[in-house]
């Protein structure tokens, strides 16, 4: 499912409405989200891997109550790293047991808040974890299911920000010099603790599956130490998220069901050849849901063409919705919305209304040369980690988030007002 499409006068629509009446209505900028192609994405992943294993969508991409309302229905699970990610998923009323709480310092209020609420599984992150979540389980007379997350030593082929799990870096417990199988063992003697499994996430915006065979190699050799010295098979293991999406045409994603073989096939094959077994699978993705399904409507403002160099494309947003350029030197596309032109295509560099010079939405692009200011643009594929990071700088307001589905579009989530930032401040 594309997200973007244009209708007979060459106006971009979503969810069969027209981004000229979405911009009316909402204002700019905003996000606009198409709810079918969610749902689709949700489910494809769901039936992708069958019965035999567990989906849990990662909210740091992008939560809402609606959001965690559409996972439900489609019979995902939910994967929270926060206290506020949690009260979310639990208010919108996803069930505590399908939900996974994730962190690497998980604070005492949101481990006890996550053991009450009957979470359906807690994974550790550091050894003075598995102590706190022991004696907090133990205090409340509880047994709390956990994984361990561990870190394999595979260098994902991505930005070094987003991968996880090299060495030198903070999340999960080393499998190097023994550490993961102390960590189990620790883990195995606690009452207040029920492993379940392990734990492996390598990083995000990973195209290339040999991460994920060389971590499941990892992981079930693991395994495999474990059933030989102290005679237990844990039934499951969580391989995290982490796949790509197509930002820009030269990105080439995966189809969930074939990724859902790939992972299956992986796992097989070496439980088979470590003679266990096959444990239950889970899996964490985020962005490969959430990505594709949003784009971001900006108005142009000014616009200044320097000579030589490129023309400069002012938009009513910028850093504050999308940091991910800044951030990760992220590529993305952008494309005149809200008329169609056969002007010919000038160099420009979309940039937003931020007082710094990285503030750059979209690097390198072409549009019509024609563009006047009040055009509309859109930049495609900002479903996730765009208004999950968005803030405040310069006091932007955060835009909404606009679901549209079926003619209908609908704010699950609200454009700040000028009185929203104020009532923090209360000097
Ligand atoms: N599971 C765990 C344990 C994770 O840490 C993450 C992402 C995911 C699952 C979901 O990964 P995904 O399928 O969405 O790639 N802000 C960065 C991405 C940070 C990802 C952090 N962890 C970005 O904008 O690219």
């Amino acid at each position: 499912a594309r997200t973007v499409r244009r209708d007979a006068d060459g106006v971009m629509t979503v969810g069969g409405v027209d981004v000229k009446t979405l911009a009316e209505r909402f204002g700019t900028p905003a996000y606009f989200i198409d709810e079918a192609d969610f749902r689709a994405r949700a489910r494809a992943w769901r039936t992708a891997f069958g019965p035999a294993a567990d989906v849990f969508y990662a909210g740091k991409a992008f939560l809402s109550r609606a959001v965690v309302r559409w996972l439900y229905e489609e019979g995902l699970n939910l994967d929270v790293c926060s206290g506020g990610e949690l009260t979310t998923a639990l208010l919108a009323g996803m069930p505590a047991d399908r939900i996974a709480f994730h962190g690497n310092n998980k604070s005492t209020e949101e481990i006890t808040k996550a053991v009450e609420s009957g979470v359906g599984r807690i994974v550790l992150d550091s050894f003075q974890e598995i102590a706190r979540v022991a004696h907090i389980a133990s205090s409340l007379g509880k047994r709390q299911r956990v994984l361990i997350r561990i870190t394999v030593g595979v260098e994902a082929h991505t930005h070094e920000f987003i991968a996880t799990a090299h060495e030198d870096q903070k999340f999960g417990i080393p499998l190097a010099d023994g550490q993961a199988a102390e960590a189990v063992r620790r883990t195995l003697r606690l009452d207040g603790l029920e492993l379940i499994g392990i734990h492996s996430h390598i990083g995000s915006q990973i195209f290339d599956m040999s991460g994920f065979e060389v971590a499941a190699h990892r992981v079930v050799g693991l395994l495999r130490d474990l059933r030989d010295e102290h005679g237990v098979e844990l039934p499951e293991i969580d391989l995290g998220g982490g796949l790509g999406i197509a930002y820009t045409s030269d990105d080439d994603p995966r189809e969930p069901h074939e990724i859902a073989k790939a992972l299956t096939e992986i796992v097989t094959r070496e439980c088979e050849a470590a003679r266990l077994s096959t444990p239950r699978i889970s899996v964490e993705p985020g962005r490969a849901i959430v990505g594709p399904t949003a784009f971001t409507l900006y108005e142009v403002g000014t616009i200044k063409p320097l000579e030589r160099l490129r023309t400069y494309v002012s938009v009513d947003g910028g850093m504050s919705d999308n940091i991910r350029t800044a951030l990760y030197d992220a590529e993305y596309s952008v494309a005149l919305a809200s008329r169609a032109s056969d002007a010919e295509p000038m160099l420009v560099r979309v940039v937003g209304k931020h007082c710094e010079s990285g503030d750059i939405v979209v690097r390198d692009a072409f549009l019509p040369a024609d563009l006047a200011p009040g055009d509309l643009l859109a930049v495609p594929a900002t479903g996730a980690y765009c208004r999950s990071m968005a803030s405040n700088y310069n006091h932007a307001l955060r835009p909404p988030v606009v679901a549209v589905s079926e003619g209908e579009a609908r704010v699950i989530v609200r454009r700040e007002t000028e009185e929203d930032l104020l009532r923090l401040d209360v000097g």
